[in-house]
């Protein structure tokens, strides 16, 4: 375990531990606030800790009570769409987890800024946020806060980076069919949160990590404003903390 400041880094063997390792802090939060509010990521870096999870609920642990808000979603999207984060929360995590108290941007919203206006009020108004989960993009994005000028404050119907367009081609038979623009909430939500914990896996994303933890604070790496958090947990594989000092 290595510690920068207000940041602890655990880093595992591998995917499968880092899953282990992020599923296990997790449900203790949940434990301790077992009708808290939540934040969850996508992505296919969380995958293997909501299957870790659901193992934990198999064991006894009980998700059921707590509110969960996602960080955000493609636009336009219907959630029956199979690449909608909607569809990807309920098949992953939100049945197998027994969670019903669910929020995520709306993909259908008619007007996009409003859906964003609303949403963050119902954030704020859920009260305090126990453990928001991210993941990082390769462009050190966080949320959809894509590299930019300014930080992005506040929820918004944003463009998608064609850096993060080319990552999510992956996900599509049809590069085409790739999401050009996503409903996502802003940094200030994501600072809100009382405990950050931060999933990293494969060298793909050394240099970004690095970048983020160890590197100026700069829009252009969204994800370095953790470095301002009061309390981050990051549990990266050794490919992704390769870098790290
Ligand atoms: P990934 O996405 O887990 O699919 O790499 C992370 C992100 O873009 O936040």
């Amino acid at each position: 375990m290595v510690m920068l400041r207000n940041i602890t880094v655990q880093v595992a063997d591998d995917y499968a531990a880092m899953s282990q390792r992020a599923a296990a802090i997790f449900a203790a939060e949940v434990k301790a606030a077992p009708a808290g509010v939540f934040g969850f990521a996508t992505g296919s870096t969380p995958e293997g800790m909501y299957v870790e999870l659901a193992k934990l609920r198999a064991r006894g642990a009980d998700f059921s009570q707590i509110t969960t808000f996602n960080l955000d979603e493609y636009y336009p999207i219907r959630p029956e769409d199979a690449q909608s984060y909607a569809y990807y929360m309920k098949q992953r995590v939100f049945d197998p987890l027994g969670m019903v108290k669910t929020n995520l941007p709306d993909g259908t919203a008619a007007d996009p800024a409003a859906e964003c206006l609303a949403y963050e009020q119902k954030l704020a108004d859920a009260g305090d946020m126990a453990m928001q989960i991210l993941g990082i993009g390769t462009n050190g994005h966080i949320g959809f806060n894509e590299p930019d000028e300014v930080f992005s404050c506040h929820a918004a119907h944003v463009p998608l980076a064609q850096s993060t367009i080319d990552a999510n081609a992956r996900l599509f038979d049809d590069a085409a069919l790739v999401p050009r623009h996503a409903l996502t909430v802003g940094i200030h939500s994501i600072m809100m949160a009382k405990k950050i914990l931060l999933l990293v896996s494969g060298a793909g994303k050394a240099d970004i990590l690095a970048a983020a933890l160890g590197g100026p604070i700069t829009p252009r790496v969204p994800a370095s404003i953790l470095q301002l958090h009061p309390c981050v947990t990051v549990v990266a594989d050794t490919a992704a903390a390769a870098k790290l000092r």
